[in-house]
């Protein structure tokens, strides 16, 4: 998947006017926001469409195994908070429909890609949440693997874009806090609490560190994307980043990352890791995720429930447009 999007990627740039592109370039490399009415690349467009559109899909996907939860959280205070949680990723997928929007695709298109299966969304929601600790772990890794992607997505070229992740990744904040929080309190709670705990780490530890994407020497789209400056760090910088901040914090727990291979590398100041199973990470971008039917399938169900609202929405918008017509 990731070659034929390269190749595509390449050949449309050939065909571009060489002066426009070369003035497209000199603004991106002068760290320009380029928005909606200028000129850009069809490969720029098409690259950010994809990119943006996943990640909007990849919230809205996000609010299912955490909706799961809603009804099964341990207090008041807990559902309450998770609520607030899912209903902002339900905010993101809108900031972020609205932004592709503005690439020339319609959000119909769009969710009709991800329900028909075409358009991909981030690996990681293909898992399944299986104790109250899952919550606390997805938290605490998930969306502290979106922050580090997110973080450096401020300052990306496409002006929409950018201004998006600065309000999302506010509240990505609080996601990974109240995420850690959960596992504070379990890893201080009875040895079962803490074993919970020490088994959903285990079990979201290695899909966190795919979520920044295939190594460095398999995306043949980041140097184009850095050059571009879509996107401003490498996967692999990305992921070393969030291995040095997220081990401390384990540490802190007192849990243990399940890597026999983890150790700080003192001349690198970085922490070495093991090698991460591409196969499983392939097999889910394929579509093969432990949970991915259901996933689309409870996508689907909640889109034909939504009909309803939907549509007295565009009825209450005509009838308003009438009346200020009149
Ligand atoms: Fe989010
Ligand atoms: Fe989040």
């Amino acid at each position: 998947m990731y070659t034929t999007e390269l190749q595509k990627t390449a050949s449309l740039g050939a065909t571009e006017d060489p002066e426009r592109l070369a003035a497209f370039e000199a603004r991106v490399a002068a760290d320009e926001f380029i928005e909606p009415k200028d000129w850009m690349p069809e490969a720029y467009r098409r690259t950010l469409t994809r990119q943006i559109s996943q990640h909007a899909h990849s919230e809205i996907v996000g609010m299912l195994p955490e909706g799961n939860w809603i009804g099964r959280a341990p207090s008041l205070r807990r559902k309450a908070i998770l609520l607030a949680k899912v209903q902002d990723e339900a905010g993101h997928g809108l900031y972020l429909y609205s932004a592709a929007e503005t690439l020339g695709t319609s959000r119909e298109e769009m969710i009709e890609a991800l329900h028909s299966g075409k358009a991909k969304y981030s690996t990681i929601f293909n898992y399944p949440t299986l104790t109250w600790a899952d919550i606390g772990a997805i938290g605490w890794l998930v969306d502290g693997a979106a922050i580090m992607n997110q973080v450096p997505l401020q300052r990306t070229s496409y002006g929409p874009y950018a201004r998006a992740m600065v309000r999302v990744c506010k509240e990505e904040s609080f996601h990974q806090r109240q995420g850690y929080e959960i596992m504070m309190v379990l890893a201080a709670g009875t040895p079962d609490q803490k074993r919970m705990a020490q088994d959903a780490l285990n079990r979201w530890w290695w899909p966190s560190l795919m979520m920044f994407g295939p190594p460095d020497a398999d995306s043949p789209n980041t140097a184009q994307s850095m050059r571009w400056r879509i996107k401003r760090e490498t996967n692999d910088e990305l992921r070393q980043k969030f291995v040095d901040i997220t081990v401390p914090q384990a540490d802190a727990l007192g849990l243990s990352v399940p890597d026999p291979a983890l150790r700080w590398d003192k001349a690198r100041g970085h922490y070495d890791y093991g090698e991460i199973d591409w196969e499983e990470f392939y097999a889910v971008v394929r579509g093969e995720g432990p949970v991915a039917k259901e996933r689309i399938a409870a996508r689907r169900q909640a889109w034909e429930d939504g009909a309803w609202v939907r549509d007295a929405a565009a009825a209450h918008a005509r009838k308003h447009g009438r009346r200020e017509a009149a």
